[in-house]
């Protein structure tokens, strides 16, 4: 096993030991089925291992960065679960699973999404293991990214841009918020645990973030046209069938694919300040381009 396999391996399997743990009981039966369906159902857990190892890079201990790792998975899981509704992508298929909307119903799918964004504020809020000024601006980043400013905001551009022809700003404008705005805020949950993070640090750490979050999005919309929907566990074709804005449709799957180079080079510059013990971000980055799912 590769150095980052080891990594990804270890922080998944916390990530899902810490997310069962937030997510033991609820007042409704049925919500809560659908919001433990919709989260404990594998994904790759991208957000989180960003977070323990941005955390871990400034020395914490990862136990102390299972909230906002979770926390930001949960807001992940509320964002897919709406993002495949008939109001929006219309997708039938999540995680190789039938969708929340399917497996329950629309009423409660849209609930459990809510009700995943509320509880990931609470398990920030009430993370012992960091004072309260790391967890006040682990809430307002997190805050920032989901909202209008970060990832719905992005959603509505992508519901706006459906059918439409969009610029090349335009279209990474988009995927900087519906996407790139959690990935970033992954990052920024890590060093934001940390007190000694310097500005130089954060800022290295923001531009590596966007990058790959960009990076993520245009890789996301390659595979919708190269990949096969059991790889994908997600309908492959979606995004052609819907006329969606995206980086193939603008600039061809050559173009697209550049493009991710051109952001893993400039996450990797972006790290040269941290020495080897950054090895598994930049790792990261090298897999967000050529995964295959
Ligand atoms: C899918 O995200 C939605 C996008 C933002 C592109 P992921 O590819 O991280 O989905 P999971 O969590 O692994 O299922
Ligand atoms: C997803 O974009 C963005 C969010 C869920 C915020 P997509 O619509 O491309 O994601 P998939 O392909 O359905 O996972
Ligand atoms: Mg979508
Ligand atoms: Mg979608
Ligand atoms: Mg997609």
């Amino acid at each position: 096993m590769s150095a980052l396999s080891t990594q990804l391996e270890r922080y998944r399997t916390q990530v899902e030991d810490a997310l069962e743990s937030y997510l033991t009981t609820g007042t409704s039966q049925t919500l809560h089925a659908a919001m433990r369906y919709s989260t404990l159902n594998g994904g790759k857990r991208i957000r989180a291992v960003l977070t323990y190892l941005t955390g871990t890079l400034f020395g914490l201990p990862s136990s102390s960065l299972n909230a906002p790792a979770a926390a930001v998975e949960m807001i992940h899981a509320y964002s897919l679960i709406h993002d495949d509704l008939p109001a929006m992508d219309d997708d039938n298929l999540r995680r190789g699973k039938p969708t929340c909307h399917k497996a329950f119903d629309e009423a409660t799918a849209i609930l459990a999404g809510d009700a995943l964004q509320a509880r990931a504020f609470e398990i920030l809020t009430a993370n012992s293991d960091l004072n309260s000024t790391a967890r006040l601006n682990q809430i307002s980043e997190l805050a920032m990214a989901s909202g209008s400013a970060g990832m719905v905001g992005g959603q509505m551009i992508d519901i706006e841009a459906t059918n439409q022809q969009q610029s090349l700003e335009q279209l990474q404008q988009m995927h900087a918020l519906k996407t790139g705005a959690l990935i970033r805020a992954a990052v920024r949950l890590g060093y934001l645990a940390a007190t000694d993070a310097t500005d130089e640090q954060k800022k290295a750490l923001d531009h590596y973030a966007e990058a790959i979050g960009l990076a993520f999005q245009i890789r996301d919309d390659i595979l919708d046209i190269e990949s096969d929907t059991e790889t994908l566990g997600k309908p492959q074709g979606s995004d052609l069938t819907a006329n969606k804005s995206t980086y193939p449709a603008l600039l061809g799957i050559d173009g697209a694919k550049k493009r991710t180079a051109q952001l893993h080079q400039q996450a990797v510059d972006a790290l040269a300040i941290f020495d080897k013990k950054a090895e598994p971000l930049r790792q990261i980055s090298s897999y967000i381009i050529d995964r295959i799912q």
